[in-house]
């Protein structure tokens, strides 16, 4: 009998990114994608185990498919976060060991657990036994200053992927451990090959490439070389562009609702969690990148004022925008 491989749903999902992609983002992308994996914000371990737990993982339910992204390096406690990712229902947990900032740094989680690839696997064997959910690793190429990049990346991969990583997913720079994540994106290069070639060692454990993917036909050509595309920045400055994500990565012609009907969508949610107009409202200001309405609309919404915004809906609607 032969057994049937199971098909990865994660081909395209959108990264991590703290104080960005919180539970009021996550509702606001669903109504662009509903099929991309949605990641939280990095929640750290001992704040997770010692602070407000529902808020910390509360989320809207339209929002799955929904992964916790947890920063930690303790196994017990990352145990424990991975159980209460499971009795909260959420569909993944992720470890990041890939953030370079020192402040993650001084934790002990985040790109430094790449010094340590056999604590990372202890946390996944034992997030493992103690949930029923998938859990994943985000990491990067290696840190900078190692001797031997592709070994050092296939030696992390490996431990893993014997712990039970259902998925890694690898930006594709280095870390500088000490440099801002700012510094270390703008000043390192990008290099996907390494990870194109790191598949081909596992053809068996799902990996996703992440970094600069700035458009949906650049994922669409890095899925012909890994199972998956992570895209972060973008889908934040100019989320609209992820509309095509459903038709064209899974199979699904649903109609497309158009940045005007996503608006007033947006109407209803605001006015129910009106106590978070000021966090809700930065994160749509993306939805109108590139149209003649942009600025405009983006000073709407700086006024911080729901009568304004329902007024410019209705000028928007009056005028048939985009
Ligand atoms: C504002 C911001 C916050 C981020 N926060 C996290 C985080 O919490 N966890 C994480 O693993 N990566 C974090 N990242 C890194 C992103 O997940 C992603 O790896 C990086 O931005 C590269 O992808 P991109 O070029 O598509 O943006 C953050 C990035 C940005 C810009």
């Amino acid at each position: 009998m032969t057994t049937k491989k199971q098909v990865f749903s994660e081909k395209i999902s959108i990264a991590p990114m703290l104080d960005w992609t919180d539970r009021h983002f996550r509702y606001f992308m669903r109504l662009i994608t509903h099929h991309a994996t949605l990641y939280t914000e990095m929640v750290a371990a001992p704040a997770l185990i010692l602070g407000k737990k529902d808020q910390l993982l509360q989320y809207n339910p339209e929002e799955h498919p929904v992964i916790l992204q947890v920063g930690g390096s303790d196994p017990k406690q990352m145990a424990l976060c991975a159980k209460m990712a499971a009795e909260y229902g959420y569909d993944g947990i992720n470890i990041n060991a890939g953030c370079p900032s020192s402040r993650v740094q001084s934790g002990h989680f985040g790109a430094v657990l790449m010094k340590t690839p056999e604590l990372v696997a202890d946390c996944v064997a034992e997030m493992k036994a103690s949930s029923p959910l998938p859990v994943s690793v985000k990491t990067r190429i290696a840190l900078e200053g190692t001797q031997d990049v592709f070994q050092a990346l296939l030696h992390f991969a490996d431990l893993v992927q014997q712990a039970g990583c259902s998925h890694l997913i690898v930006h594709a720079r280095k870390a500088k451990l000490n440099w801002s994540p700012e510094d270390n994106r703008k000043r390192l290069p990008l290099d996907y090959e390494t990870i194109y070639k790191l598949k081909k060692s596992f053809p068996d454990m799902p990996i996703s490439i992440n970094g600069n993917v700035l458009t949906l036909q650049a994922a669409y050509e890095h899925l012909f070389h890994v199972d998956g595309v992570m895209i972060g920045r973008v889908a934040y400055g100019n989320p609209y562009l992820m509309k095509d994500i459903d038709a064209l990565f899974y199979n699904d012609r649903h109609t497309i609702l158009s940045r005007t009907e996503i608006l007033e969508q947006m109407i209803p949610y605001i006015q129910k969690n009106e106590q978070y107009l000021n966090v809700i409202l930065p994160h749509m200001m993306g939805l109108f990148h590139g149209t003649s309405v942009s600025k405009l609309y983006k000073q709407t919404l700086n006024n911080r004022n729901l009568e304004d915004i329902i007024s410019f809906l209705s000028v928007l609607k009056a005028s048939q925008c985009p």
